[in-house]
């Protein structure tokens, strides 16, 4: 496994491996690895030729100086897992290697991600597309992994992909969770024991949503009082957004259908956490 720490250096890697009309992958981290990241590397490494993992904590996106300085850093444990899971390349770029001083530059999205997330969090989507932008000149061509973990970057990205007509297909993975239902996240880690404890809350008022749709509910406003209702069971947490949208625009909904997405952020402490289901089918991701 190489450890390439210049851009430039990955992409001339990428682009001798295409010569030879190989497949090439990425998958965009910011490390604090756990098994929601390595579904998307297992999936990337038996779909592509020549794979490589980005590990970068993107200061750009941190609307908050603290959640910035509090994120999980845990690059050497990082590195041996990408190697037992046949990673080719890891890209590990310094700040000033991937955001060159003085910014002068970014990638700031409209529309998709001025709700929900990007109303929160000012700027933080034009810093994910910012990097993701650079990381995917880097790839140039080939496949790159999302999970739907972060349902709204995942809109955004293949949005930017079509707009700016990039040779790149973004690929979508399912949620992989705790067996408690909690969604994977490296901010799991930073929650205590009491918190961690009343975590999976925020699953389970996802699940009343969809139990209330399955049987028979389709007003949204009914359907998210009783999840409100199950998530305020939970002191801990503060709930910023629960509600149902349509999954390619994010518009909110008024009456729920099959495909209709439930996204859900809410912070417990100093943590901030977010999960998202569809609305009408079995959760196959569990
Ligand atoms: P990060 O939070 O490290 O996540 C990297 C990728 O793993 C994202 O696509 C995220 O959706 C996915 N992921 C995280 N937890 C998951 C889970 N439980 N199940 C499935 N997929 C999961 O997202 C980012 O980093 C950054 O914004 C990035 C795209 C790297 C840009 O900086």
């Amino acid at each position: 496994m190489r450890i390439v720490n210049q851009l430039d250096e990955a992409y001339q890697l990428f682009r001798a491996e295409r010569i030879d009309r190989k497949k090439c992958g990425l998958v965009p981290t910011m490390g604090a690895l756990h098994e929601g990241h390595l579904r998307l590397v297992e999936r990337a490494r038996a779909e592509c030729d020549f794979l490589a993992v980005s590990i970068f904590v993107n200061a750009m996106q941190f609307n908050d100086k603290g959640d910035h300085e509090r994120y999980p850093r845990t690059v050497q444990a990082d590195l041996d897992l990408l190697a037992a899971k046949g990673v080719d390349m890891v890209i590990l770029p310094t700040d000033q290697e991937m955001h060159p001083e003085p910014i002068q530059f970014q990638v700031v999205p409209s529309g998709l991600s001025e709700v929900l997330e990007g109303a929160s969090r000012p700027g933080h989507f034009a810093g994910v597309a910012t990097v993701v932008m650079k990381l995917f000149h880097v790839l140039s061509e080939g496949l790159a992994y999302f999970g739907e973990k972060d349902f709204q970057q995942l809109a955004i990205i293949k949005r930017m992909v079509v707009e700016f007509h990039l040779p790149i297909s973004v690929i979508g993975v399912a949620i992989v969770r705790e067996a408690d239902g909690l969604a994977m996240s490296s901010r799991n880690m930073l929650l205590s024991k009491e918190e961690r404890a009343a975590a999976p809350a925020l699953h389970d008022s996802i699940e009343v949503l969809r139990r209330g749709y399955a049987s028979g509910e389709r007003r949204v406003e009914s359907l998210v009082q009783q999840a409100k209702t199950e998530l305020a069971k939970e002191p801990l947490f503060k709930v910023d957004y629960l509600c149902v949208v349509n999954p390619a625009t994010l518009d909110l909904l008024e009456f729920a259908e099959d495909n209709s997405r439930i996204l859900v952020a809410a912070n417990i402490g100093l943590v901030r956490l977010i999960d998202n289901s569809v609305v009408g089918a079995i959760d196959a991701q569990k």
